[in-house]
């Protein structure tokens, strides 16, 4: 082949993949906007309905619960039936529930048959709630499922970036989702609309679904050698083509997974790994930024709901525009240097804004401190732990158990979640707000120290060095990058 021929095959492979990873990550917009949606339509729901405390959080809470539950069983699914398939399924639960809630009725409803004196009343509310859940649970399997199926479709020396999409869609998702909340927030019912909103992505990911192959790595698990080398042959240079085949054929055995195989021995540290990364992405701190942010805008010192909600507004642009700049360097410098960076980053921020709670002296540029450190947090949180955490437990399972491997970190993503969300408040009140966050950053700075100890680095690595390196009983930090 000529150098221009080579060039014109490698922007076709180019196109194909990103237009692959694109629609997958659509799974990544879903989750963000269905998480971050409810702040908006809390606020009508709980007048409308005239919720009490208990009724609210339960509406609030039904997503991660659901997304616990989501997560917890559809590992072997996953690996069963495929990546494909699962996030199929998981769209179509993403578009019933954001219908069945946007037609949540007004009014309780009484089911009673008269022969026999049977007579209950679902509260309105409760219809909210359970489709809440179904979005919940399709939470729970797309946040792993789409950067599992983008990590196995892509080349080694651009899958942090391409896996990366997801982050950012996330991270799009929930900047659009404030911003339909925000231009909603005039009207009377319109937390039909914000709840709504979401099946358009949804209807949008099931047909690009469709149109989609599986991984070819998952095909290969399979059996299906000659479907996978053609989803190969899209994604990969014609002379690499069977290189990758015989990789993956390597890390197949005979025998059927199950989950015994997961807690193999070998196999503990990379669970460590997963579950302790879930745990610091959580634990210091970045949900009670997103989900909090305006009121801790509104302890500052701002006044107006308005300014407290723009400046909202500003953190998730930020978020965003960080993510991109990590996509753009995770290939490049690696996961690790970022992951020091970005919690060294959150780290400083957390503890500015503590410092900026505890002075009193300092009110007056308290707001302007608050600002300032909350958007350092999220710039920095951006570039490394949010990103990173969902991109390594991408990398870093064996491709026979890596579906079921994946579930259990994600479940614990969702639990450290919830536990921080609903502990913050609390916290706050018995810490004091300067101790809050500076238990945060505490939070940071033992993840750096965990990173050092126990991440591997695993640029420009392909799934099968990653797993062979796991499998050959080698501390994983001992892997390196791929020059
Ligand atoms: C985290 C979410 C968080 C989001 C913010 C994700 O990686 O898992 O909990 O809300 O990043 O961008």
């Amino acid at each position: 082949m000529g150098p221009k021929a080579e060039n014109a095959a490698d922007s076709r492979i180019k196109v194909s993949i990103y237009t692959i990873a694109f629609i997958a990550a659509l799974a990544g917009l879903l989750f963000g906007y269905d998480t971050g949606v409810i702040s908006g339509a809390i606020l009508f729901i709980k007048d409308q309905f005239k919720l009490t405390a208990g009724a609210q959080e339960g509406v609030v809470s039904s997503v991660l619960l659901g997304a616990v539950i989501g997560a917890a069983f559809s590992g072997g699914i996953a690996d069963r039936f495929g990546r494909r398939r699962s996030i199929i399924v998981t769209a179509l639960l993403f578009a019933v529930g954001a219908i069945g809630s946007a037609l949540a009725p007004n009014l309780n409803m009484d089911i009673a048959y008269s022969q026999s004196n049977f007579h209950i009343t679902i509260p309105a509310v409760a219809v909210i709630i359970l489709f809440r859940l179904m979005i919940g649970i399709a939470i729970g399997v797309a946040s792993y499922v789409a950067p599992l199926y983008i990590s196995e479709i892509s080349p080694a020396d651009i899958r942090g970036g391409l896996v990366s999409l997801n982050q950012l869609m996330i991270t799009c998702g929930i900047v659009v989702s404030y911003l339909v909340d925000y231009m909603l927030s005039m009207g009377q019912q319109e937390w039909r609309w914000m709840f709504g909103f979401g099946a358009i992505p949804a209807l949008i990911l099931i047909v690009g679904m469709i149109s989609l192959p599986d991984s070819p790595r998952w095909l290969m698990s399979k059996g299906l050698v000659e479907q996978a080398r053609g989803v190969l042959s899209r994604t990969h240079r014609k002379e690499s083509v069977e290189e990758a085949i015989n990789e993956i054929n390597k890390t197949l055995g005979q025998k059927e997974c199950s989950w015994a195989e997961v807690f193999e021995p070998c196999l503990r540290p990379a669970l460590f790994v997963g579950i302790m990364l879930a745990f610091f992405q959580q634990v210091t701190g970045i949900n009670t930024i997103i989900y909090y942010a305006p009121t801790i805008f509104e302890f500052a010192g701002f006044a107006s709901h308005n300014v407290a909600i723009l400046a909202t507004i500003g953190v998730g642009m930020v978020n965003v525009l960080m993510t991109v700049v990590a996509i753009w360097l995770l290939d490049k410098v690696g996961r690790k240097p970022l992951l020091y960076v970005g919690m060294a980053g959150m780290a400083l921020s957390l503890g500015m804004l503590g410092v900026a709670f505890f002075l009193p002296t300092l009110s007056g540029a308290l707001k302007w401190i608050a600002v300032g450190s909350v958007l350092c947090y999220i710039a920095s949180f951006a570039v490394s732990l949010g990103p990173i955490f969902w991109l390594l437990i991408a990398e870093i399972y064996p491709l026979r158990v890596r579906g079921r491997a994946m579930s259990l970190a994600t479940v614990a993503n969702w639990g450290f979640n919830m536990i921080v969300a609903a502990t913050f408040l609390t916290l706050m009140e018995k810490l004091g707000k300067p101790g809050a966050f500076w238990l945060y950053g505490a939070l940071s700075v033992a993840g750096i120290i965990f990173t050092y100890l126990f991440v591997p680095e695993t640029k420009g690595k392909t799934l099968e060095q990653i797993e062979e390196h796991l499998r050959s009983g080698k501390s994983l930090r001992t892997l390196k990058a791929q020059a």
